[in-house]
């Protein structure tokens, strides 16, 4: 019998502030890749958390912080969705 914790299939989603957009995501997709899911293109140039490019500013939300860029403060307040993952719940970006 296959047993899945409730860590593994809890829902992950992302929700769009400015127009209530939401769609899932797994825990390893990066944000990047289920925004651009939703038609959402960030810029980006590095893709590896070392630029900055992708800077986005979330509301509130679970993150798993990737990059090599942003300080523990920005972190509070900033994500790199490129190389960017939510941990659990839902991460609601100021998009
Ligand atoms: S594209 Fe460089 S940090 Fe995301």
């Amino acid at each position: 019998m296959n047993t899945i914790s409730s860590e593994d299939s809890e829902e992950l989603v992302i929700e769009i502030l400015s127009t209530g957009q939401k769609i899932n995501i797994t825990r390893a997709e990066s944000i990047i890749d289920a925004l651009a899911r939703m038609g959402i293109e960030v810029p980006t140039s590095c893709q590896s958390g070392l630029c900055g490019t992708c800077k986005t500013r979330y509301i509130s939300g679970d993150v798993d912080h990737g990059d090599c860029i942003l300080s523990e403060a920005e972190h509070e307040e900033y994500l790199t969705p490129c190389i960017s993952h939510i941990k659990s719940g839902t991460l609601v970006l100021d998009l």
